[in-house]
């Protein structure tokens, strides 16, 4: 595919190729395989993670991007997304974009003669979920037998998790505040691949038995960016969904405690669980890093 908009976008072989990829340029290190090529990042929200490591690593795949801030474009003004998405194709290489609705993203990538690279919208979060797929495979060496309990919010993250889950054949389990579920579109595509794949599906809002046994325990912010004003409301609703020393006492005792990152301490996670022997946060951020660089390379250099 040209783009990487949702991860079905992505066959279960070519993420199996990109984890390997990536594992291999953090293990050896990379060559300057995008020499003279420049990324396009748009960003209408705020970011840390994303923004760092794709310019960090188009810089070390010998490349160059740009930071273009959505409110200081033509765009924030009304500029046509279409109109942008051709005179872009003219600039630059790729484009990376952080927005809200994944419907602007899709129009973009149609319009645009580049690669288009999602980097969050209200909907999905493709490439957190990727990373956080090569980290799993990094650990377990497999997804066969591998159960990941995710609690929280059905949100963009979570889609990601489930389609990602899904075609690696990993068994998920979500467990949400009634009313907060994952969309069930997403649900039922993500359950349609895992026929294919072996993997297992479960949506609960039981969270004491969602993490029985679990292997890995992931968990994201209660209220996401656009959501500001609901914070305070939803920490009522997602109080028993925090997790703690009480709810990790249900997993595999080996369990390793997994957030994409911004964390709220003490809301969705406590101290000692995310500062604890059990975290891996930093190793799923590192790993946005090497598993975008892999990307880069196999949307660039296939257009050549
Ligand atoms: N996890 C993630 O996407 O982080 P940023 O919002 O900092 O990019």
């Amino acid at each position: 595919a040209k783009d990487l908009l949702t991860l079905h976008e992505l066959t279960s072989e070519q993420m199996y190729e990109l984890f390997h990829m990536a594992m291999d340029m953090k293990q050896y290190g990379t060559k300057n395989v995008l020499q003279g090529k420049i990324l396009g990042m748009i960003f209408d929200k705020a970011s840390t993670r994303t923004r760092v490591s794709f310019e960090a690593g188009m810089i070390q795949l010998g490349g160059s991007a740009l930071y273009l801030n959505g409110s200081d474009l033509q765009l924030g003004r009304g500029e046509p997304i279409e109109d942008t998405a051709k005179v872009l194709s003219s600039y630059v290489d790729a484009i990376m974009i952080r927005t809200f609705s994944h419907e602007k993203v899709e129009l973009l990538a149609k319009y645009a003669s580049i690669p288009v690279i999602n980097g969050l919208t209200d909907d999905h979060h493709p490439c957190q979920a990727l990373a956080d797929m090569m980290t799993i495979y990094e650990i377990m060496d497999t997804f066969n037998g591998v159960k990941l309990t995710y609690i929280g919010d059905g949100n963009n993250v979570c889609h990601s998790l489930l389609l990602a889950a899904a075609k690696v054949g990993l068994h998920v389990v979500c467990a949400t505040p009634l009313g907060h579920e994952p969309s069930e579109q997403i649900v039922e595509e993500a359950k349609g691949i895992a026929v294919q794949t072996g993997a297992v599906i479960e949506i609960t809002n039981d969270p004491i038995e969602a993490v029985h046994g679990a292997h890995f325990i992931y968990s994201d912010v209660w209220a996401s960016m656009g959501q500001e004003k609901e914070q305070e409301a939803r920490k009522e609703v997602f109080q028993g969904y925090q997790v703690n020393d009480a709810l990790v006492a249900h997993a595999h005792p080996n369990y390793y405690f997994m957030h994409c990152l911004p964390a709220h301490r003490e809301e969705e996670v406590t101290t000692s669980i995310i500062d604890g022997e059990h975290s891996i946060v930093f190793m799923q951020a590192e790993n946005r890093l090497h598993i975008q660089k892999a990307l880069l390379k196999a949307l660039l250099t296939e257009q050549e």
